[in-house]
């Protein structure tokens, strides 16, 4: 694939009206996520939830590309379909989380590194015979106190970067998340100034390691107070701290940005992304690639039972609509209650 090939993809991920399922959870993650609706993680479990999310009626609407775990890429739905076929099938670009995690940062308390680096040219290679187009890799900043240092960023920078170029050589779309966590009693403010320090470090290295910006999708967190400041901001003053923060850094080259919701419930998720689309225009597509935003309320129809899968596609397909209408500029709060 040329990078005009890449480009295209990544345009294709972040279409007006449509955004990104995150359904990439790794095995503990997926546990944690089921242990709060009782049902037990096993291997079938999984992978009837999964073909529960990706058959949701009418879900290539409003749903550009799938984020899989690499069991997921592997499963197939109940009648044997391989599910990157499925996607595919469906004009959903598949994609695969290829990191293997965030390690503790040697001779750094409090803070992480994100691992997979070795033997990635390989994997890639062989998820790009399976059928994805994409992938993802996350870097994980804390906020505390007296963290994160900028070791820590320009390390995670680093990798972030190699990933980055590494998929650009597999004809893979990289998706770079440098992911600022909202846990901790931090304001906007020092969000605000942390995000610009990872994203001045994770552009610094795209361009040192000679990673083509219009074929890669930024995800990165909003720029919000952490869920345990005493003073929350409110959804305007997130939106403007965020589209500020991505003005300062994000080239204009870059296609996309397609958030994370980070512990966002699924309605703030949508409504901070609905404003920021009111306030452009904006050089690059403004969208979302949400995990738990779009997957909460699908987790908790569903709670693990056959009679009830119906009940989660269609609270899926709420949130991946709302977020559409969201990712284009069209949406509005009243929605909620009328869907
Ligand atoms: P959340 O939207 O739940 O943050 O998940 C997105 C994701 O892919 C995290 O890496």
């Amino acid at each position: 694939m040329s990078f005009k090939d890449m480009e295209s993809v990544a345009q294709a991920m972040v279409a007006p009206g449509k955004g990104i399922l995150a359904a990439d959870e790794s095995n503990p993650t997926i546990k944690k996520r089921f242990d709060l609706i009782d049902t037990e993680s096993t291997e079938e479990n999984r992978r009837t939830y999964r073909e529960m999310l990706l058959t949701a009626p009418g879900i290539a609407d409003h749903i550009s590309g799938v984020i899989l775990y690499d069991e997921t890429l592997r499963q197939k739905t109940a009648d044997g379909v391989p599910f990157p076929t499925l996607l595919s099938g469906m004009g959903i670009v598949p994609g695969i989380k290829v990191d293997t995690g965030a390690k503790d940062l040697a001779a750094f308390p409090g803070e992480k590194v994100t691992e997979g680096l070795d033997g990635l040219r390989e994997r890639l290679a062989e998820y790009y015979e399976m059928g994805a187009r994409f992938a993802k890799w996350r870097a994980v900043i804390t906020i505390g106190d007296g963290i994160p240092s900028d070791f820590c960023l320009h390390a995670n920078a680093h990798a972030l970067a190699r990933y980055a170029a590494l998929c650009q050589e597999a004809s893979i779309v990289p998706i770079v998340e440098p992911e600022v966590l909202m846990d901790g009693d931090h304001t906007l403010a020092e969000c605000e100034e942390v995000t610009n320090r990872a994203l001045t470090e994770v552009f610094a290295a795209l361009a040192a390691h000679r990673v083509h910006l219009p074929g890669i999708v930024l995800k990165p967190n909003m720029v919000i107070s952490g869920t345990e400041c005493a003073d929350r901001a409110g959804s305007r003053e997130v939106a403007e701290a965020t589209v500020r923060c991505l003005a300062a850094h994000v080239p204009a080259d870059v296609t996309g940005i397609a958030f994370l919701s980070g512990g966002q419930s699924a309605e703030e998720a949508t409504e901070h992304l609905g404003i920021m689309n009111t306030m452009g225009p904006h050089p690059w597509r403004l969208s979302f690639s949400y995990g738990r935003a779009l997957q909460a309320p699908a987790l908790a129809a569903w709670r693990g039972k056959d009679e009830q899968l119906g009940d989660g596609q269609k609270a899926l397909l709420k949130r991946a609509r709302l977020n559409g209408l969201a990712s284009s500029g069209g949406y509005t709060v009243d929605m909620e209650s009328a869907a």
